[in-house]
């Protein structure tokens, strides 16, 4: 029997999946859950494959590499979709990607299977990370195939005896990771709606938030950050930290509409405390270590960035050279961050480095002065001559 691995969540869909893979595909199923920081269990969830019908069961821990090479590296681009969306759920997906192919080399598997349905942007991320990683695998998407609703996976779930997680009956499809949790669905459908508050996991809200400001201060070496306030932490420690932290503090919470891959405009509500923070944090850090027209130009390679990631090119050689020149520019990211978080905001209230380029000399309009206010005379009538003369040839207002 050929043997295909199936990124196993251990929720119903993906259940039902291991059965529908083993009964109508013929295949003998390793179900492969990679953790990237979702809270199950090992042993329930091996559990739970194997009634589910699985041959083998792979437990992948993968939390650490997930925040330093997928998160921490996006992060050296400030990455953040449409301005607004820290790429948790993307992110994640080129991450399991990279372990199902490395499983299904191990069990000389034939096939890879993911649960996408075919309307959303997983589908795309899966695909294209596979096959760019691992061209002879052929990809199975039951899902996408044969768009089984939510009730007639319950059915099947019944005549195979596949449990039913309490979680399946929730009006919202959640899918979450340390760097943030999305969550999609029931009434955030109508995009004129605020969500509820039941839907929020990770952040408090207006009312339950700490009344007073929080103080954190973020440390960044190379552009990665390595300790808050001041205490050295690992980075999937410090993640976990923050999003406790300014999640408490209200912060993190996202709204919007997105552009999908596949054409969908579509309501998409996110929390993702410390990757705002972060995000937030670094980008001024870079505002004050590296030279303007490195800020600038980077802005838009950064938007380039995260739409390549959204899109599912993480293995792309256009990420490879992106990030080559990121890490290139974070040499000089070196520093610190102050923020108040304080009932969903995150505002700046300080930023220092040993190499900033920050000139209290320069800057000042107090005392010590050393900027050369005569100079900037002959650099504007430089910089204005054709402008000047353009204007004299063709005054504004002329018809
Ligand atoms: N729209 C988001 C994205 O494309 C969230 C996807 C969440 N995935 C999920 N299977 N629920 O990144």
């Amino acid at each position: 029997m050929e043997k295909v691995v199936l990124a196993y969540s251990g929720g119903l869909d993906t259940s039902v999946l291991v059965r529908i893979l083993r009964e109508e595909y013929k295949l003998a199923v390793i179900a492969v859950h990679v953790d990237v920081g979702e809270a199950r269990s090992k042993s329930e969830l091996q559990r739970k494959a194997e009634k589910a019908g699985a041959a083998g069961f792979e437990f992948v821990e993968a939390q650490d590499e997930y925040v330093s090479d997928y998160c921490f590296t996006a992060l050296q681009a400030n990455a953040l979709y449409e301005g607004i969306y820290p790429l948790n759920a993307a992110l994640s997906r080129a991450l399991i990607a990279k372990h199902l192919v490395a499983v299904a080399r191990k069990h000389g598997a034939t096939h890879i299977a993911h649960g996408s349905t075919g309307k959303g942007n997983d589908q795309v991320r899966f695909d294209l990370s596979s096959r760019a990683l691992a061209p002879e695998l052929t990809i199975l998407a039951p899902q996408r195939e044969r768009n089984i609703t939510r009730d007639a996976a319950m059915e099947y779930a019944k005549t195979w005896g596949i449990e039913v997680p309490a979680t399946a009956k929730k009006p919202w499809s959640i899918d979450e990771n340390v760097w943030g949790r999305s969550i999609e669905g029931g009434q955030l459908e109508d995009p004129n709606q605020e969500p509820p508050e039941d839907c929020y996991a990770w952040t408090k809200g207006e009312t339950t938030s700490r009344a007073d400001a929080t103080l954190v201060q973020i440390a960044f070496e190379a552009g990665r950050p390595v300790a808050m306030n001041g205490e050295a932490l690992s980075p999937l420690d410090l993640v976990k930290r923050l999003n406790a932290v300014a999640g408490d503090a209200g912060v993190g919470r996202i709204d919007l509409i997105e552009n999908r891959v596949v054409g969908i405009k579509s309501r998409e509500v996110y929390e993702a405390p410390a990757a705002l923070v972060l995000i937030q944090a670094r980008r001024e850090l870079e505002r004050l270590t590296t030279i303007g027209d490195v800020t600038h130009l980077k802005a838009d390679l950064d938007a380039a960035y995260a739409r390549l990631v959204y899109e599912g090119r993480w293995y792309s050689p256009l990420r490879e050279s992106l990030d080559a020149f990121n890490e290139s520019v974070a040499k000089t990211v070196t520093g610190t961050v102050t923020m108040k978080l304080h009932k969903g905001a995150i505002r700046i209230i300080g930023r220092s480095a040993e190499k900033g380029l920050y000139n209290h000399k320069k800057a000042t309009y107090g005392e010590g002065d050393t900027f050369n206010h005569r100079a900037a005379e002959g650099f504007i009538e430089l910089v204005g001559m054709q402008l000047v003369e353009f204007r004299r040839q063709h005054p504004v207002g002329e018809k």
